[in-house]
């Protein structure tokens, strides 16, 4: 099927690959000419595994091509995707502007009957607001319909997600557009979840708010832990074997980054706002993620007593492993309050030094990006960890240590095992455990 995907950000390039890879004729569109023109080439302007693979492959087998132009893209597809950002405002609520903007492009070029489907996270009701604008820029009756298709991919693994999801939601009002759907998804083996619109944008806030919620529950239960010197990792691994909880999404630490669940939970507690409903448990999410920052801090007070002066060195920028993105990460967070208190600051993560360097140029006084893991740690007075990269996980301690100028660490992701670190000779503060 011919399709075309407007908005060129992690939700719409992997989405256009992934198309194109299960047989779809794909055209990408986006404002931004520099990212057209990467994407062009089979680069993909964003560090996703498996992702430039899949691009090269489809470009070369002609089913995928990236414009600028709005009317070659408006043309080209029968069901055009919506998949541009949705970033929260300053009251938390979702910024649709983007979202309008693609609306009153596809009003503008549309040339026959069109299936347009909004696949970035968008509160409820939004597919009626795509709708009327339409209607209001139409310059011609032309035939269209709206629908919802959420997509529920995690950055690091978006093409597996994509690929072989645990569900497809489609969110019609007809059996036209469902047939469309159906068609379109054939060739994935999952289960497809048909509904009317509105509740399909619900799917997809609400599956986002409860995974943040899980983090969030058992963040709330490792400040209980740290009190009571229990551990946390425990009680996590005990409450996991019950097949209701699920141990996926229950790790405590500094807590939730990213471009999504941070956003969406805030999105969908001013949805619940909106329509005068007692939504106060999403506020707790968000202060409960947010006061991780506060635990870590207190640890690294703990072990280090001033900061001020104090050579600190950070491994892990990224706001989870195996992505480059920093978005609403930790450790935008954590760099700010050691800065704030006079620390002195070196940088490493296998790939999100670059992003990271955007914020915080490389000439900042008190900051430096290391070479690598260990000329990192040299001659500092405590390690922090905010991302639990492999490498971390496997690193050389008895070499860290001697490089250290005093061998602390403070663990905001609970990698090493507390016994093992401090047989070497380390102080080490986890997060809620003895
Ligand atoms: C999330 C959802 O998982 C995905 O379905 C949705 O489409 C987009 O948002 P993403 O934000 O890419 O995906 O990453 P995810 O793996 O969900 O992690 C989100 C954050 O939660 C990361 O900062 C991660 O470190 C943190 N996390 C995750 C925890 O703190 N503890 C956990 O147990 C799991």
């Amino acid at each position: 099927m011919k399709v075309t995907i407007i908005g060129l950000g992690y939700v719409g390039i992997t989405t256009a690959a992934g198309l194109s890879e299960i047989g779809h004729d794909v055209v990408g569109y986006d404002i931004d000419s520099s990212k057209v023109k990467t994407l062009k080439k089979g680069t993909s302007p964003i560090f996703e595994p498996g992702l430039d693979e899949l691009l090269k492959n489809n470009i070369q087998r002609k089913r995928l091509d990236f414009t600028t132009s709005a009317e070659e893209a408006i043309h080209h597809g029968d069901i055009i995707f919506i998949c541009t950002g949705t970033p929260s405002r300053e009251d938390g609520s979702a910024d649709l502007t983007q979202v309008e903007g693609a609306a009153k492009t596809v009003a503008k070029y549309i040339n026959g009957y069109k299936l347009i489907v909004e696949k970035s996270t968008v509160p409820v009701k939004t597919a009626q607001w795509i709708e009327r604008t339409m209607k209001l820029y139409l310059k011609k009756k032309v035939d269209f319909e709206v629908a919802s298709n959420p997509e529920f991919l995690k950055e690091g693994d978006a093409i597996r997600d994509f690929l072989k999801p645990d569900r497809i939601v489609i969110g019609v009002g007809s059996k036209r557009a469902e047939r469309l759907l159906r068609e379109l998804y054939k060739p994935i083996k999952a289960p497809i979840v048909v509904t009317d619109i509105n509740t399909a944008e619900i799917i997809k806030h609400a599956s986002n708010a409860f995974l943040a919620m899980k983090i969030s529950f058992i963040n709330m239960i490792s400040d209980l832990c740290e009190a009571t010197g229990a551990d946390v990792e425990l009680v996590a691994k005990a409450m996991g074997m019950d097949k209701r909880i699920g141990k996926q999404f229950l790790r405590a630490g500094i807590g939730y980054g990213g471009s999504c669940f941070p956003k969406d939970v805030k999105a969908l507690y001013y949805v619940g706002k909106q329509y005068g409903l007692n939504f106060e448990l999403l506020k707790n999410v968000h202060e409960i993620n947010e006061s991780r920052i506060d635990v870590l801090m207190e640890h690294l007070k703990n072990a280090l007593w001033n900061l001020k002066d104090k050579n600190i060195v950070i491994w892990g920028l990224s706001f989870k492993p195996n992505t480059d993105d920093i978005r609403e990460a930790p450790s935008l967070k954590v760099v700010k309050r050691i800065l704030d208190e006079g620390g002195k600051l070196t940088l490493y993560d296998p790939v999100a030094m670059d992003n990271m360097k955007k914020v915080y140029p490389e000439n900042h006084p008190y900051i430096v990006y290391a070479r690598d893991m260990y000329d990192a740690v040299k001659d500092k007075e405590a390690l922090v960890i905010l991302t639990e990269w492999d490498v971390f996980k496997q690193a050389d301690l008895q070499k860290v240590k001697e490089l250290m100028l005093t061998p602390i660490i403070v663990d905001g992701r609970n990698i090493y095992k507390p016994r093992k670190v401090r047989r070497m000779g380390f102080e080490y503060y986890p997060m809620g455990r003895p």
